[in-house]
């Protein structure tokens, strides 16, 4: 049996980056047919670790509920997978508590994503032991992959350390999590800045395409999306456009390859609204399913406890074998 765990943190718009390195991976290992009888998948909503930064409380609540609806929308199927809120499971926090302890100070200030959020925000303890909540989510399901994005393999090296760390200390007994990270669409870039990747704390709203934008937003921000000194597409496309080509590959489910061979010679006016074209017509798909689960909440509340309900049995096994090890009464 193989479990897989993953999550996204309710923190802002879901963009496409979110869905190309995280949400459309976790659909192709659910639907894998290797995977179908032996898998266990958890994919969880962190809002525990949204808070890490300034949120709004009201907009919170309802970002949770919209994140959860768009893991149904872009094809999580909660018969096959599991569905939760962190903040739904105590053991995540307590778990965090007692990794704690065995986290060197050190090797969290090694973070990068901690050093870039801090520049931006007054850094609160939290922010700083935001590696050590996100191990004990993966560790407290004994984990074997971990699929997302670039920019979390250094969260999941530490997991791996504090999990080995754990085992030398106090015996086996947590499996070492691997990340699964596709390589062609590990970090999709913000349309307005090649060097910087898509995020959902941009300030310009132009270098982000969000799953709920409008007909009217996506082709506005394709239009403007910035490219190079060049004209029409290239073999060996620049950063700009090779970040254009990822994102038109991912939605038509081909190589990035075979769509340079087929882009090949195409202005950049020409591909660009062929691209537009391509994202409305399927993030209009997602959308659709999107409204009809938003317009019946009690089903996703239904999803949302029996993800949490399933989510603290496996859980709390765990939490219970640690607890005896560390000498900590249950
Ligand atoms: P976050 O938005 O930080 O909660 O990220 C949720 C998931 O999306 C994680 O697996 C990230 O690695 C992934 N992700 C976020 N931004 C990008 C991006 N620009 N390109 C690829 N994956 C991303
Ligand atoms: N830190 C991850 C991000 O920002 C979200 C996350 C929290 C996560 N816990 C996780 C991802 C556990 C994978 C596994 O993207």
């Amino acid at each position: 049996m193989k479990t897989v765990f993953s999550g996204v943190q309710p923190s802002g718009n879901l963009h496409i980056g979110n869905y190309i390195g995280a949400l459309s991976q976790w659909v192709n290992l659910q639907n894998s047919e290797s995977r179908i009888q032996n898998s266990e998948l958890f994919f969880c909503i962190v809002d525990l670790h949204a808070i890490t930064v300034p949120q709004d409380p009201k907009i919170l609540q309802e970002k949770v509920l919209e994140v959860a609806a768009l893991y149904l929308a872009c094809g999580i199927n909660p018969k096959k997978a599991h569905i939760f809120i962190q903040s739904e499971n105590p053991d995540h926090p307590y778990f965090t508590w007692l990794l704690n302890t065995i986290t060197p100070f050190g090797q969290l200030e090694r973070m990068t994503q901690f050093k870039e959020k801090s520049e931006k925000h007054e850094a609160n303890v939290g922010l700083f032991d935001y590696p050590v909540l996100m191990a004990s989510d993966i560790l407290l399901y004994q984990t074997d992959e971990v699929p997302v994005g670039e920019d979390q393999k250094q969260h999941i090296e530490l997991t791996r350390d504090l999990a080995e760390k754990f085992n030398k200390k106090y015996g086996e007994t947590f499996k070492l999590p691997v990340p699964v990270i596709q390589k062609e669409t590990a970090r999709v870039m913000s349309l307005q800045n090649p060097n910087s990747k898509m995020s959902k704390s941009d300030k310009d709203p132009l270098g982000t395409i969000n799953l709920l934008d409008s007909e009217k937003e996506i082709r506005e921000k394709v239009r403007r999306a910035v490219t190079d000194s060049g004209s029409s597409i290239s073999k060996n496309p620049s950063e700009a456009i090779a970040n254009l080509v990822t994102i038109y590959s991912v939605f038509k489910n081909q190589s990035f390859k075979n769509s340079t061979s087929e882009l090949v010679g195409k202005s950049y006016g020409e591909f660009k609204s062929i691209l537009a074209g391509l994202l409305v017509s399927s993030l209009s798909q997602i959308q659709k399913k999107y409204q009809g689960i938003r317009s019946g909440d009690k089903l996703l509340r239904q999803v949302l406890d029996e993800g949490a309900e399933f989510a603290k049995t496996k859980s709390s096994q765990t939490l219970k074998i640690v607890k005896e090890k560390m000498g900590i009464s249950a």
